[in-house]
C-alpha cells in the first residue's frame, strides 16, 4: 500500500509503476513513474482527485479503500483524462456506482468516448466550487497542459493545488511522498526536466498561462499527477517550470550526432574538444543511435547551444538526427544557438537539408557550418574552429 497523509484532510493514495518500460510507449522510464491520486475529506463528503492507469487500478482501489477507512467517496475529480490517470474509471464505477465524476465539458465528452460513461457526471466551469462541508474544491480550467480538458483543482482552506501534469516528473517514489520527507528532493529535478521536455514542452505557452492563473493563489502544496508532492521546494519548482515554459536555458552545448562508421562521431568529438578549449564548461555529447531521445531533449531544454552532426544517408539527413530535429521543431523550442555540421562520401545533402528544415524555427542558426568529405583527413578542421568560436561567442551567457 502507498497511503500517506499529506495534511489532516488530504491523503496520498497513488501508485508506483516500476515495470512499464516506456511512458506513452515512447519515453524510457529508468526510475519508474507514479500515477498520483489524492483523497480530500471534508466534514460532509470525500473526493478522489485523479484516478490511475488501468494496469494498476486494483492497487489504486486498495489504496483508496485504506485511505477512506470504511467510508465511500462521493466524487472523482478528473483534472486530466489521459489514460494514465483515467484508466481506472471503469473499476472505480464498478466499486462505487454512485460516485459523481467531476470535470469540465471536454472532460465529460472524453470520458463518454473512452469509457462509455453517460450519467453520474457533474460539469464544472471556471471558478466553480464543490463543497465537502468544511472543505471546498475550486476549479480552474487550464487547457492544453497537457490536453484540452486539463484543469487544476484548488483546496481553498488549505491552499493545496492539484495541478494535473503541471509540476509532474518521471521517477517512482521511494517511500517518501512529500519533498519535506526527503534528504534531497532536488534529485528529482533531472527527471522533471526530462518529463517537461518530452510531455509538456510543446505546450509551453499554455503552461505560462496556467502559471499566471495560479500566481494569485496562496499555494501551500503542489500535488501533481506524477512525482513528489512539492511543499518546501514549491517556489523553486514553480521557478523551474516558469523558466522552461519561456525556453530559458543555461550556458552549455549539446553535441548530437549520428554516425554509421565512426567518421562523423570523430568529427563530433573533435568539435566537443574545441568547445571545451573555448571555455564552454557544460558539454553533452550524444550518439543519437544509442542515446534515448528523451535524454537528448532534456539536455536541449537545459542548455542554450546545440550542434547537430549528420551524415548524408540516401541523400537525406541520417534518420536518428532527423528524428531529433523533428522532436525539437514539434515542441517549438526557441532561444537556442544551433550549429549545423555533417558529412558525406560523394554528394553532400545533410547540411543543406538540416539548414532548410530549421530555417523557419525560433532557433538561431549560426552561419559557420562544417561539411566533412569522407573523414577528418580532409580540410574540415578550420570549419570546426569557426563553429567552436561562434558557439563560445553566443552560448557563454544564459538564454532569455
Ligand atoms: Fe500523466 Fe498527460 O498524463
Amino acid at each position: 500500500m502507498n497511503v500517506k497523509n499529506i495534511t489532516d484532510r488530504v491523503t496520498y493514495c497513488g501508485v508506483n509503476d516500476r515495470t512499464t518500460a516506456k511512458f506513452e510507449n515512447l519515453w524510457s522510464l529508468p526510475y519508474g513513474v507514479t500515477y498520483n491520486s489524492y483523497i480530500v475529506r471534508g466534514s460532509e463528503g470525500a473526493a478522489i482527485i485523479e484516478g490511475c492507469e488501468a494496469g494498476h487500478a486494483s492497487r489504486f482501489i486498495g489504496n483508496v479503500i485504506e485511505a477512506l477507512n470504511g467510508g465511500k467517496p462521493d466524487y472523482l475529480v478528473v483534472n486530466h483524462v489521459e489514460p494514465d490517470h483515467s484508466g481506472a474509471i471503469p473499476m472505480i464505477k464498478t466499486m462505487w456506482p454512485d460516485i459523481k465524476i467531476v470535470g469540465n465539458v471536454k472532460t465529460i465528452e472524453m470520458i463518454k468516448g473512452f469509457y462509455g460513461v453517460k450519467t453520474g457526471t457533474i460539469e464544472v466551469r471556471e471558478g466553480d466550487t464543490i463543497g465537502l462541508g468544511d472543505r471546498t474544491l475550486r476549479f480552474f480550467l487550464t487547457p492544453m497542459t497537457h490536453w484540452p480538458e486539463t484543469m487544476v483543482t484548488y483546496l481553498e482552506e488549505e491552499g493545496v493545488a492539484f495541478t494535473g501534469d503541471i509540476f509532474g516528473c518521471f521517477g517512482a517514489l521511494d517511500g517518501a511522498v512529500s519533498d519535506d520527507e526527503m534528504a534531497d528532493a532536488r534529485r528529482y529535478f533531472d527527471e522533471m526536466r526530462r518529463y517537461y521536455a518530452c510531455i509538456v514542452a510543446k505546450y509551453g505557452v499554455f503552461a505560462q498561462k496556467t502559471l499566471a492563473k495560479l500566481a494569485p493563489l496562496n499555494i501551500t502544496r503542489l500535488c501533481s499527477t506524477h512525482g513528489p508532492v512539492w511543499h518546501s521546494l514549491r517556489e523553486e519548482v514553480i521557478g523551474l517550470w516558469s523558466r522552461w515554459a519561456a525556453f530559458e536555458a543555461d550556458p552549455g552545448v549539446v553535441v548530437a550526432y549520428g554516425s554509421m562508421y565512426g567518421s562523423t562521431a570523430e568529427m563530433a568529438e573533435e568539435l566537443a574538444m574545441r568547445l571545451a578549449a573555448k571555455g564552454i564548461r557544460e558539454i553533452r555529447v550524444h550518439d543519437l543511435s544509442h542515446a534515448p531521445l528523451s535524454r537528448v531533449l532534456a539536455d536541449v531544454m537545459r542548455f542554450n547551444g546545440l550542434v547537430l552532426a549528420s551524415p548524408t544517408y540516401n541523400t537525406e539527413i541520417y534518420p536518428p538526427v532527423a528524428a531529433l530535429v523533428e522532436a525539437i521543431i514539434s515542441r517549438g523550442i526557441k532561444n537556442r544557438h544551433v550549429a549545423i555540421t555533417g558529412s558525406y562520401t560523394w554528394g553532400g545533402q545533410a547540411v543543406r537539408k538540416l539548414g532548410t528544415r530549421l530555417a523557419e524555427t525560433g532557433l538561431n542558426i549560426l552561419s559557420p557550418t562544417a561539411e566533412m568529405k569522407q573523414s577528418l583527413i580532409g580540410a574540415v578542421k578550420p570549419q570546426l574552429d569557426e563553429i567552436a568560436a561562434a558557439m563560445a561567442q553566443n552560448c557563454l551567457q544564459p538564454a532569455r
